[in-house]
């Protein structure tokens, strides 16, 4: 009768998220974050519209693409299990997997900025939402320049 509560015991010593990404096959590990960063650009884009006047200015249509992408924005780094640079067409970098403390860092960073864009979005101030999408936006555009080859 001790056996299968020392199992249960010992996977959630190992935590749910190493299970899951244990198991997980290369391409569906790339598709799933491909799929999350194409709702990331879904989002961000028309808010980039309206930030640089292409746009009408919406602040509740603002609001809620800010909310969906600090939604988003902590779901991603599953995407990247160790062995998942190759098993399907990505544009995810090999360097990825040889500085995770670095990639994981600028994941957080866009974490964190994106939660402070929902922070502001909230408040309704208009250049203090302008100003956090731009802080964001650096977010994308520096892991991207080293983790992303785009061709
Ligand atoms: C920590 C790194 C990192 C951050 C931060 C990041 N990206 Fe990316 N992004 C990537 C990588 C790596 C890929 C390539 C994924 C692949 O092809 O497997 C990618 C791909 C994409 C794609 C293409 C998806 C597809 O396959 O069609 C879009 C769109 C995108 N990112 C938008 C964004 C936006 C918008 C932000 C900021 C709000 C952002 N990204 C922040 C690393 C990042």
């Amino acid at each position: 009768m001790r056996r299968p509560s020392l199992i249960l015991a010992t996977a959630a010593a190992l935590g749910t998220a190493a299970i899951a990404t244990a198991a997980v096959k290369p391409e569906t590990a790339i598709a799933y974050r491909q799929a999350g960063y194409t709702m990331l650009g879904w989002n961000f884009g028309p808010m980039a519209q309206m930030v640089r006047g292409k746009t009408p200015w919406d602040a509740a249509e603002f609001a809620r693409r800010a909310e969906r992408v600090a939604l988003i924005a902590p779901q991603l780094l599953e995407g990247f299990p160790e062995g998942s640079d190759t098993g399907a067409t990505t544009e995810a970098k090999p360097d990825i997997w040889k500085n995770m403390d670095d990639f994981k860092l600028k994941m957080d960073d866009l974490v964190k900025q994106s939660k402070l864009l929902a922070d502001a979005a909230k408040s309704g101030d208009e250049a203090r939402m302008k100003e956090q999408f731009k802080q964001t936006a650096g977010t994308c555009k520096a892991c991207h320049d080293k983790y992303r080859s785009e061709d």
